[in-house]
């Protein structure tokens, strides 16, 4: 099944219409492909066809977006990223002394905002305020339960489960003390105005989908979105390749700096 650029553009649109969604920005060659794929498991015919069984239903939109690995997460996902986090950017920020702004950009259903809360509490505990934003309401008001599955909470160390989390059936949830640090709201990374002076922005696994030039507007919009000295931590495929260019420095990979002036050495750096 070959779809035409008419039968592509018809599906862009409702996608776009349905979940806010602009397809336009992402990948062309990864998303068609995993598309193609979906709607031959559905045995349907044609990509017409699957556009109007996509926009039938929010079921068959979050599956869609589901297929597309556009919301997978889990807590402590890379593990040995968080122990860098621990040892080497979190005292680089100075969160043993002061309460850090944090954002999640791209925080799906808040694992990663809520494996940072866990850490900021265990280490440090302070005011720290970690805001999660994401494009999918699905994921974000299960954020807000802060719901996890038990495959979601593998990595989480025996110590941090214990404190942070109760188990009720299969399901796992963040207490109370968890979620004072927690709030999350919808956003759209490829289309919104950002806030400024965080100490720290975390947007992992959230880029792999979008077109070079999409990328690299939007990492502009993180380093001016940072206080000078403030850190970028991407995924543990990602890489900003112009990172020089954009002003950033780096003493670990993953981790860019916003440099402060007169202060080029990271503390720790490996
Ligand atoms: C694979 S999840 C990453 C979750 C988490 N950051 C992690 O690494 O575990 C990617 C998330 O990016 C979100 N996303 C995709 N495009 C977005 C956009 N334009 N604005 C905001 N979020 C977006 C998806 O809805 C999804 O929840």
């Amino acid at each position: 099944m070959l779809p035409n650029a008419q039968e592509w553009r018809r599906f862009y649109d409702i996608v776009k219409a349905k979940t806010g969604v602009d397809l336009d920005l992402y990948r062309s060659n990864q998303l068609q492909r995993r598309t193609v794929s979906m709607v031959e498991s559905l045995n349907l015919k044609s990509l017409d066809e699957f556009t109007k069984w996509f926009g039938e239903s929010a079921v068959n939109q979050r599956w869609f977006l589901d297929k597309m690995a556009i919301n997978v997460s889990e807590l402590f996902r890379n593990p040995e990223k968080w122990t860098e986090m621990i040892n080497k950017v979190l005292p680089e920020l100075g969160a043993d002394k002061k309460a850090l702004k944090v954002w999640s950009a791209g925080c799906s259903y808040g694992a990663e905002a809520h494996t940072l809360a866990m850490i900021l509490d265990q280490k440090f505990r302070g005011r720290h305020q970690i805001l999660g934003t994401d494009i999918d309401q699905d994921a974000l008001d299960q954020a807000k339960r802060g719901e996890f599955s038990e495959s979601d909470v593998r990595w989480v160390p025996r110590e941090y489960k214990s404190t942070y989390l109760r188990q009720e059936g299969n399901k796992w949830f963040a207490t109370d003390v968890l979620r004072s640090y927690l709030n999350f709201r919808k956003g759209n990374l490829l289309a919104d105005r950002f806030d400024s002076g965080y100490d720290l922005i975390m947007c992992r696994n959230v880029v792999i989908y979008f077109t070079d030039e999409a990328k690299e507007a939007l990492y502009e919009k993180f380093y001016n979105a940072l206080r000078p000295g403030g850190i970028l931590f991407v995924g543990s495929t990602e890489r900003v390749t112009n990172y020089r260019d954009l002003g950033f420095d780096t003493g670990l990979p993953f981790f860019y700096r916003k440099p402060i002036e007169g202060n080029n050495q990271w503390r720790n750096a490996s």
